[in-house]
């Protein structure tokens, strides 16, 4: 397209590799019942601190045992903060609440990925690099139709993505600049085009192509809810809502998708890989699958017609298979910011669309029982942004299948923001965790086995 701006030279984040640290800082003293040893105490620019403990195994021949990684920062980051008990969650220093009211999804993405801001001129060049790939190769479409149309969106997602590393080769390689330039481009520009393609496919609906004219929700929207035999307008409550959601869901440092794309990235696969790796890691119902969780939970309440009473005492007895989902968080121990705002909107947004839902009625009384219950407030359990999301999502008409797969889109900034400030740090090395051996000592194959187990031989 001759008028796209040529490429603004994209600002490469001054990653700035983990900071060597100087001798003379204060240690922490490590006594063992056979050694003593000392490790650098790192200091935050805000919030926890670290010992670092790089020489630990040196030192004392033992490794340090943190199922889950609950104590352990496996590296530093700039991009995004949240302190779990304040409730507070910044993008690289901008509070959530004002990005949520006052940006837009793209602008926060840049924001994310160069650390800073657009300019005026910035911005435009992005928005229009974006919209002139908003296309797909057809080869894309194709792999999309050979799916039985009632896949799981995310697996059609993950599948999907991949393709866009077999059609667009020259994106693939880490260490060179302007690839990463392109594949951040095309992953952002044709993620939404994916989805709705994935969408169409599973209804029996002809694919809609992107139009450029418009926005990147507005797009996407278009994309997914008109088809060939009507005009489909765009409810602009709908379009400013999702892209609400969106700015809500597009980063939250260490999470187990996040620190999956860091892991696949820190081995140097392509950007292309290292997404889909996240994108199956999200899949989980402990992580972005609680959203479309906790609409089914709703509804098993609601068909139940048990009291929502009666369904948080089987949550404290712990019975098989009952779990709150949407509550709880590994650094929140306090209120979900997000989730505060999506609650704040939920009922602006439902009435606007002019939507009743007594599902979200029933999560209101939900979290008002389990708030006041000692059971939850001794273990910290709050809303998390993924309590009051799919009740919106519903009343957007998004099927609850694709709730995660809207995560997802969200979230692909902040995955490309991580990817990379890890791939661009030279100190990176390739994540590759030590464990506790519990297993047999050495022990011999079985003499009564030798000769009688020969290696199997095809038979002919
Ligand atoms: C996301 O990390 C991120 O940032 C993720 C995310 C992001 O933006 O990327 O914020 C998105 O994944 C949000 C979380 C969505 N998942 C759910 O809503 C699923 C339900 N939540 C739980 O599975 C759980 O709370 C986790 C997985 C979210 C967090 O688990 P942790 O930190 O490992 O905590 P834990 O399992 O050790 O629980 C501590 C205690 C336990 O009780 P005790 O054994 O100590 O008696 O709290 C209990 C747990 O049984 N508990 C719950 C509970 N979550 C934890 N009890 C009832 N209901 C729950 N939801």
């Amino acid at each position: 397209m001759s008028d796209v701006p040529e490429q603004t030279r994209f600002p490469t984040l001054d990653t700035t590799p983990i900071p060597v640290i100087p001798d003379n800082v204060p240690k922490a003293v490590l006594e063992l019942p056979d050694n003593q040893a000392e490790f650098p105490l790192v200091e935050a620019v805000e919030g926890p601190g670290a010992i670092a403990i790089a020489s630990l195994n040196k030192q004392t021949g033992r490794n340090i045992l943190d199922p889950g990684f609950v104590n352990t920062a496996a590296t530093s980051s700039s991009i995004t903060f949240i302190d779990g008990v304040k409730g507070v969650l910044r993008y690289r220093g901008y509070p959530i609440e004002q990005l949520a009211t006052s940006s837009n999804f793209l602008e926060v993405a840049w924001l994310l990925i160069y650390g800073e801001l657009p300019t005026e001129r910035e911005f435009e060049a992005f928005d229009q690099r974006v919209r002139a790939k908003y296309l797909v190769h057809e080869g894309v479409l194709t792999y999309i139709q050979t799916l039985p149309r009632d896949v799981h969106p995310m697996v059609a997602l993950a599948g999907a993505l991949s393709t866009l590393a077999a059609y667009n080769p020259h994106i693939l390689n880490p260490l060179d600049p302007q690839q990463v330039e392109d594949a951040t481009i095309t992953l952002i520009a044709q993620m939404p085009t994916i989805i709705a393609a994935t969408y169409k496919h599973s209804i029996g609906q002809a694919f809609i192509y992107p139009l450029r004219e418009l926005s990147y929700v507005d797009n996407f929207l278009n994309m997914m809810f008109s088809d060939k035999a009507s005009e489909y307008t765009i409810e602009p409550v709908l379009s400013k809502s999702l892209e609400r959601l969106l700015i809500l869901h597009e980063d939250h440092e260490q999470n187990a998708s996040t620190s999956t794309v860091r892991n696949v990235g820190s081995t140097h696969a392509d950007m292309v890989a290292s997404i889909v790796a996240g994108v199956t890691a999200l899949s989980g119902p402990r992580h972005g699958g609680a959203n479309e969780a906790v609409l089914a939970m709703l509804e098993d309440i609601r068909s139940s017609g048990d009291s929502v009473q009666s369904f948080v005492n089987r949550v404290k007895n712990r019975e098989e298979g009952v779990n709150l989902m949407g509550f709880g968080h590994r650094v929140y121990k306090n209120y979900d910011p997000r989730a505060r705002l999506v609650k704040e909107s939920a009922h602006d947004v439902l009435e606007a669309l002019g939507v009743q839902d007594d599902l979200l009625d029933i999560a209101g009384e939900l979290e008002a029982i389990a708030l006041a219950d000692e059971y939850f407030i001794e273990r910290r359990l709050y809303p998390n942004v993924d309590f009051y999301t799919g009740v919106i999502y519903k009343a957007m008409g998004f099927p609850t299948g694709m709730f995660t797969v809207l995560f997802a889109l969200g979230r692909l900034p902040g995955w490309i923001a991580h990817w990379r400030e890890l791939v661009q740090d030279p100190t990176t090395k390739i994540l590759r965790p030590q464990q506790v051996y519990t297993g047999s000592l050495e022990r011999d194959y079985p003499a009564k086995f030798v000769g009688i187990r020969p290696i199997r031989r095809s038979r002919r």
